[in-house]
């Protein structure tokens, strides 16, 4: 046989095997993953990747288990794709469990496949997104699927803070299959399609007698309003995939590079709307999104976790075309108050921009802790603890605008200038103090009041003496506490000024192991 027909038979058996490999579980089982209205593997990175083109890695590998059957259920590439190639033009990593091998169900080479592709993402300092789609451990290898998850969990670990790690539920994720995820920085989830519970309902059911359906149990809209663990929710896959490649624009490749700087287009300084804002009234709501968009580049404020801890909200934005971390507390929920979750919610989002030098500003208005029995036992110390020290740690540059309420504690834990704030600035409608006026004259003339001859008006007129004495912003920036009070519509020119000298900002921590946060 001539060199030229032996290459030739050579290329065709690698097409003739490339070409078996990429069907994974067989045609009857794409047929059944597309009966469920998901996406195959390889179609949901055709649809992440650039031109849908990428490069995929261990085709061929496949599982070495004989026991309970396996021996007969062998499939190339095993349950997962693993690939490389750009997004948004740069360089990114990503897996994708294929359900069409045994459930995408985690097998050891599986976890070897997906650590490989961690590893690499990590040496090129790249995001790694992945698609989770899995019944979890594969049962039939037993403790070799378990060491699998154990490779996988141990880099999500390692590499976090110096990777983005990105994971997108479009299947089950069963057992201890949620837990890389929830390791990762953001959970997006796509409607009726993405599950995530350490037990499924018939567990649920024999354990605790409840009865409840998959969706209900561990579906997106469960996890992005009650239980906190999704940042996003879509309504398909291809809408969630869009959504992921916005929010890596937004992002840096990794810790020790810088996001990307946009073009953007100059606003003309006064900001007419937002010296409008804020109602007269200062127990009146309004939506702190209002302030927010007329403060970033094009509106285009990029909102993680929006369906759940409404009552702060944080995202990402551009200012002068550079990104920006935003944390609010939004006076249309519940006036702001910081809770439980909302506590967890913003520091979980100032480490993630501290970590990958991204500045955090915050927009203030907070009437406080939230009060009550049911979220001091359920730990309001230990989660606001977390937020003061997540905004303490950070070394990004820091600039805080109190617009309205600075009350206590809230005050203090929202980027007060002790907590190594750079710049504290405040609109003439701040109020700053240690509680509102009300609660503040119960405490201190409590006596005063009971022993007067008139005691509602005396508590009126030393509720009106506080007011005064707090209502306004300029005892604080009297004490140097503010660095200055600002006309509300040059609020993001003096932003824009201050990152623009910021920019070579340089803050260490004492050398440590790392610190203890309460968790
Ligand atoms: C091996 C599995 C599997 C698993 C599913 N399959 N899960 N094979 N190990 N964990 C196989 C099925 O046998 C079936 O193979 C194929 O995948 C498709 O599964 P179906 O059940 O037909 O699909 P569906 O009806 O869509 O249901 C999906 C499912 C269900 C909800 C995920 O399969 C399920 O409940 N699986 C088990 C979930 C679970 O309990 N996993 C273990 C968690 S413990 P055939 O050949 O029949 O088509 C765990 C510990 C990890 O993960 C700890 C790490 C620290």
């Amino acid at each position: 046989m001539s060199k030229n027909n032996n290459n030739n038979k050579l290329l065709e058996e690698l097409k003739l095997q490339r070409d078996s490999a990429l069907k994974g579980g067989g045609d009857k089982r794409i047929e059944s993953q597309k009966k469920k209205g998901k996406l195959t593997a390889r179609e949901r990175l055709s649809l992440f990747f650039d031109n849908s083109e990428f490069e995929e890695l261990d085709t061929f590998v496949q599982h070495q288990s004989k026991d309970l059957g396996l021996d007969k259920k062998v499939f190339d590439g095993d349950s997962v794709v693993i690939a490389y190639g750009l997004v948004n033009g740069r360089p990114t990593f990503s897996y994708a469990q294929d359900f069409t091998v045994l459930g995408g169900s985690l097998s050891l080479v599986a976890g070897k496949k997906i650590a490989k592709v961690m590893d690499l993402a990590s040496k090129n300092g790249a995001p790694i997104i992945g698609f989770n789609d899995s019944g979890g451990a594969r049962i039939q290898e037993g403790v070799d699927s378990l060491a699998g998850y154990g490779e996988v969990f141990v880099r999500n670990t390692l590499y976090s803070g110096v990777i983005p790690q990105i994971s997108i539920i479009v299947g089950p994720s069963a057992g201890g299959a949620v837990y890389s995820p929830a390791i990762t920085d953001f959970i997006f989830m796509v409607k009726e399609v993405g599950q995530m519970y350490i037990t499924g309902p018939d567990v649920v059911k024999s354990v605790t007698g409840e009865e409840i359906s998959h969706e209900d149990l561990g579906g997106s809209i469960a996890h992005a309003t009650k239980s906190g663990v999704a940042h996003f929710v879509f309504d398909d896959e291809a809408q969630c995939i869009n959504a992921v490649k916005k929010l890596l624009d937004f992002i840096p490749q990794n810790n020790i590079e810088n996001s990307l700087v946009k073009d953007y287009q100059e606003i003309d300084s006064p900001i007419e709307k937002l010296r409008s804002i804020v109602p007269e009234k200062s127990t009146e709501p309004y939506n702190v999104l209002d302030v927010i968009n007329n403060i970033v580049d094009s509106e285009d404020f990029f909102e993680i976790h929006s369906n759940f801890a409404q009552n702060i909200v944080v995202g990402f934005g551009r200012i002068r075309g550079k990104s920006i971390g935003i944390v609010a507390n939004q006076p249309a929920h519940m006036a702001g108050m910081l809770d439980i979750n909302a506590s967890d919610k913003a520091a979980r989002f100032v480490r993630f921009c501290d970590a990958y030098n991204i500045p955090i500003i915050t927009l203030v208005d907070v009437p406080g802790f939230m009060p009550g029995v049911n979220q001091e036992h359920q730990g309001i110390i230990r989660h606001g603890a977390k937020l003061i020290y997540a905004y303490a740690e950070a070394t990004v540059p820091k600039i805080s605008v109190i617009l309205r309420k600075a009350y206590g504690g809230a005050y203090i834990v929202m980027n007060a200038k002790e907590l190594r704030s750079d710049l504290n600035l405040a609109w003439p409608t701040a109020e700053i103090a240690v509680m509102g006026p009300e609660g503040a004259v119960n405490v201190i003339s409590r006596k005063e009041i009971s022993e007067s001859d008139d005691p509602e008006s005396t508590r009126e007129k030393l509720i009106s003496e506080y007011k005064e004495k707090f209502s306004t912003p300029y005892i604080a920036a009297s004490r140097g506490y503010i660095d200055d009070v600002i006309d509300p519509g040059d609020t993001r020119k003096k932003i824009a000024n201050a990152l623009d000298i910021f920019t070579k900002k340089h803050s260490e921590n004492p050398p440590k192991k790392h610190g203890n946060i309460p968790l």
